[in-house]
């Protein structure tokens, strides 16, 4: 990977081109640049899937946007870079009082741990719910969206620092799954077992948590950043009346639209009113995106990693024409 000049990206019918403030580090961005995800990108091509700008132009027939609205949003590839052009359907306004940097953390890890309790798992007040890598990015936003639904959460990652980033960030209970026993803490800590797992670890984390839930429990698989694909036994589910489900924000989109519409204006409504922040431990300038990448890598980072683009309160030069 280099840094390096390349053309202004092209506009077209239905794009907008931003200029890129602040991207955000997400799991599959690895997974695409090893080549292990399940689209293929052709080289040479520039990684980053979420960012957080200024609309510098908008295609012919796009009226949702125009210059110098503040924006967040997600795209396939592309954010890691100082302008990108993406379909004006893909952007949000990002809500007065909120920065850059936590505009392009938002997005891709709040959507999916809030689909994932709420419309998945379906967390009611005061039941416990166990987050797996839970100091992550998915992970902490699902520590703290547990909470704005009201149910107690039980973080479980790797470590205590990890675990200690997650008692900041509100968790009842923390588990270090490295050094202990997940499924008899879990039955421990709360009073016999949870309610809902999220899970985007996957691994044999995955069926110590499922042999930790209680009658009616919610299991919602959301990935396996652990690279391991476990097989769960059937029994476990058919003697506690539990229900496993995948949370895979595309299809989620497509075939549950009415859920994903009502989450997305709560969770903006709750990002609006700062009732969630998304928990942003490192930032890091462009030119260092390397080194960005493989800590994210090496499970070495918490919450939301960022590559800014620009600093905060800085305007940038003109471009050229
Ligand atoms: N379903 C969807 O639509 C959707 C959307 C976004 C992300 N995801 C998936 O959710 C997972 C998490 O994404 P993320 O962006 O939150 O990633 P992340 O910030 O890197 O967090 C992943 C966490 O998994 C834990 N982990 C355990 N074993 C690991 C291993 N071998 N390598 C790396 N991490 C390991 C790490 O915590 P410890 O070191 O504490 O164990 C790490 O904090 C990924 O699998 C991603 O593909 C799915």
């Amino acid at each position: 990977m280099v840094v390096e000049d390349v053309p202004e990206p092209a506009l077209g019918p239905g794009l907008v081109r931003v200029g890129v403030r602040a991207a955000a580090i997400n799991f599959p961005d690895l997974l695409i640049l090893e080549n292990k995800y399940q689209v293929s990108v052709p080289l040479p091509f520039i990684p980053g899937s979420e960012l957080a700008g200024v609309v510098e132009e908008v295609g012919p027939d796009v009226t949702t946007f125009a210059h110098g609205d503040r924006v967040f949003g997600a795209t396939f590839v592309g954010a890691f870079a100082e302008q990108v052009a993406v379909p004006a359907a893909s952007l949000t306004r990002i809500p007065d009082g909120v920065d850059f940097r936590r505009g392009a953390a938002f997005g891709v890890a709040h959507s999916t741990a809030y689909h994932a309790l709420r419309s998945v798992a379906r967390v009611q007040v005061g039941e416990w719910v166990v987050v797996l890598g839970a100091a992550g990015g998915v992970g902490l936003a699902s520590v703290e969206l547990t909470q704005v639904l009201g149910a107690r959460v039980l973080a479980a990652a790797a470590g205590p620092e990890r675990l200690a980033v997650c008692r900041d960030r509100g968790a009842d209970a923390v588990v270090d799954y490295r050094d202990e026993d997940l499924k008899q803490r879990i039955k421990e800590l709360t009073d016999g077992g949870a309610d809902g797992v999220i899970d985007p670890v996957g691994g044999p984390y995955s069926e110590a948590a499922l042999r930790a839930m209680r009658w009616g429990g919610r299991f919602v698989c959301v990935g396996f950043a652990s690279g391991e694909i476990p097989r769960i036994p059937l029994n476990l589910v058919l003697l506690k009346g539990i229900t496993v489900q995948g949370l895979e924000m595309r299809g989620f989109l497509e075939h549950s639209a009415d859920d994903a519409r009502r989450d997305r204006e709560e969770l903006l409504e709750l990002l609006g009113a700062g009732r969630v922040t998304p928990h942003v431990s490192v930032v890091y300038p462009l030119d260092d995106v390397r080194d960005a990448l493989q800590a994210v890598a090496d499970r070495a980072t918490t919450g939301k990693v960022i590559i800014e683009i620009v600093p905060e309160g800085v305007v940038p030069e003109a471009v050229p024409g």
